[in-house]
């Protein structure tokens, strides 16, 4: 089994979408293994994205995501990484295909409504960015 860490952004979380996305993942063979709603300050939205710092969006992105709720979690499956990719669709909505998560509950290319890692060394590093040993319950 994989893991990888998937972030519902604010934007789900605000129009209440949350339930539906956990459903969604659940249902494509997704286990929840660690789970929680917090809220990232500037300083850990800059470091969590700072691989996109020198991007255009990157203020935007950092405004965006530090404006309200998300939900962090990690999940488990076969080949983890690249099937919550898949599950989640491209990142603008418009190019998403049918039937993903962004398809179905984004708005835009910023809010775009989950994260997904992209690598297993960053899901590595991702779910220890938002998780404890403890929280994560042996995985
Ligand atoms: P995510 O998969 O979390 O990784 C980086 C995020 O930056 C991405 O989703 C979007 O929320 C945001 N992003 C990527 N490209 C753009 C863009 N061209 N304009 C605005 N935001 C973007």
């Amino acid at each position: 089994m994989n893991h990888t860490l998937a972030i519902i952004k604010p934007d789900a979380v605000a129009s209440n979408k949350a339930g539906a996305i956990i459903a969604h993942l659940e249902k494509e063979g997704f286990k929840v293994r660690a789970l929680r709603m917090t809220r990232l300050n500037p300083e850990q939205a800059r470091a969590f994205y700072a691989v996109h710092s020198e991007r255009p969006f990157f203020e935007s992105l950092v405004s965006f995501m530090t404006s309200g709720p998300v939900i962090p979690m990690a999940l488990e499956a076969e080949n983890a990484v690249p099937r919550l990719r898949e599950t989640i669709g491209a990142t603008d909505p418009a190019e998403a295909a049918e039937g993903t998560i962004r398809a179905l509950h984004a708005e835009s290319k910023e809010r775009n409504a989950i994260h997904a890692s992209d690598s297993d060394e960053n899901a590595r590093n991702e779910i220890a960015f938002f998780f404890s040993q403890f929280e994560l319950l042996g995985l």
